[in-house]
């Protein structure tokens, strides 16, 4: 509908530049630009790298966003981009950027929270989201489970990894075997080939005692030593490592505590949607389980498909279109790049 509002969102949170826009729910354009490449010998993001490849890739994208789109930016109703949480360079980067575009275009600015948008993003694909409804949220950064009441006024945080990330154990586990970066989806693929209950592989957090304080947190440091420990007894002892086996039984071990802490946070709220973001929602055993899982129990997953889970712009733009719509005021024009941006303020006050 052409009376639904027009929303650009500018992403450069961490090594994805992205331009999205969208008009109401439905995704016009979605260009990304990568500086994953460039990481990749250090094993992780060099924020440095990182807030200069931004810079280098932002106007193109921009460009070739509205290209697809086929609008100008005068046409546009609202400029979103992402405040934080993120690398304090990359992200302001961003947020310089969208503050010349609002300025020299006379168009109200968002900054939003990445997490929130991560939510967001699925309405881009199922329309509307049920609320309440519980979110998750796993990537490289980030391993959050959040009751979702409405998105547009604030999220209750449920539970949050207490050490490493989900995405962060991937890809210190594809390093430790050798496998590159980002571990995620290499794992991903070479767990196909593997026997998932080869190895009992510990599951962080889950026991009894664990449960009273940290029902619905996640710990996947102790998991990753059990790996690496795994892996150095088989090379002391000069067998062979079974990498298929390692992936297919370490992915077992994070999909597992993923599922079974997102379904209980569900049960325990009353909730029926499950909503996954982040780029480990790209992981296609996670998909599987959490179908299989919340099914017993009557409850709707809802996942982005893998290119909108990881960090894209159309998830801000999604975000900001949310906003626009609830009639939130749009941030002031001295809104921060705010690397530590909590989780309860969905977008940055006007
Ligand atoms: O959301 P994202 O693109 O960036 C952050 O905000 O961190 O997530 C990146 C993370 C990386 O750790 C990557 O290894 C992981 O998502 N990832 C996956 C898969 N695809 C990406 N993890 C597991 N399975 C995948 N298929
Ligand atoms: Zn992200």
């Amino acid at each position: 509908m052409r009376d639904e509002p027009l929303v650009l969102g500018i992403e450069t949170s961490c090594d994805e530049t992205g331009v999205g826009i969208v008009r109401g729910h439905t995704l016009l354009a979605d260009a990304l630009a990568s500086s994953v490449d460039q990481h990749a010998r250090f094993g992780g993001v060099v924020p440095e790298v990182a807030s200069r490849a931004h810079l280098e890739a932002l106007v193109p994208t921009m460009q070739r966003a509205l290209d697809e789109a086929g609008v100008t930016l005068a046409d546009v109703d609202a400029i979103a981009v992402t405040s934080g949480p993120g690398l304090a360079g990359a992200l302001l980067v961003g947020v310089a950027a969208a503050k010349g575009y609002a300025l020299a275009a006379e168009k109200p600015i968002y900054g939003v929270n990445h997490l929130a948008a991560h939510v967001a993003v699925d309405t881009l694909e199922h329309g509307p989201l049920p609320e309440p409804a519980v979110a998750m949220l796993v990537s490289g950064g980030h391993s959050s489970l959040l009751l979702v009441d409405d998105l547009t006024a604030g999220v209750t945080p449920l539970g949050a990894t207490i050490d490493d990330a989900a995405g962060e154990a991937f890809d210190k586990v594809a390093r430790l075997l050798g496998l590159g970066f980002p571990g995620g989806p290499i794992i991903d693929r070479s767990a196909r080939d593997g026997d998932r209950a080869s190895i009992a592989f510990p599951r962080g957090l889950t026991a009894q005692k664990d449960l009273v304080a940290h029902r619905f947190d996640f710990s996947f440091s102790g998991l990753k030593t059990a790996v690496a420990r795994w892996v150095e007894s088989r090379e002391r002892a000069g067998e062979p490592v079974p990498v298929a086996d390692v992936s297919a039984s370490f992915q077992e071990a994070v999909c597992d505590v993923l599922t079974a802490k997102a379904i209980d946070a569900c049960r325990s709220n009353g909730v029926r949607t499950l909503v996954i973001g982040g780029g480990v929602a790209a992981n296609s055993r996670l998909r599987v389980l959490a179908e299989e899982r919340a099914a017993r129990h009557g409850i709707a997953v809802r996942v982005p498909r893998p290119g909108l889970c990881t960090d894209n712009g159309a998830m801000v733009a999604a975000l900001g279109s949310h906003l626009v719509a609830a009639g939130v005021a749009p941030s002031r024009l001295d809104l921060p790049a705010d690397s530590a941006m909590g989780l309860t303020e969905v977008s940055v006050p006007g």
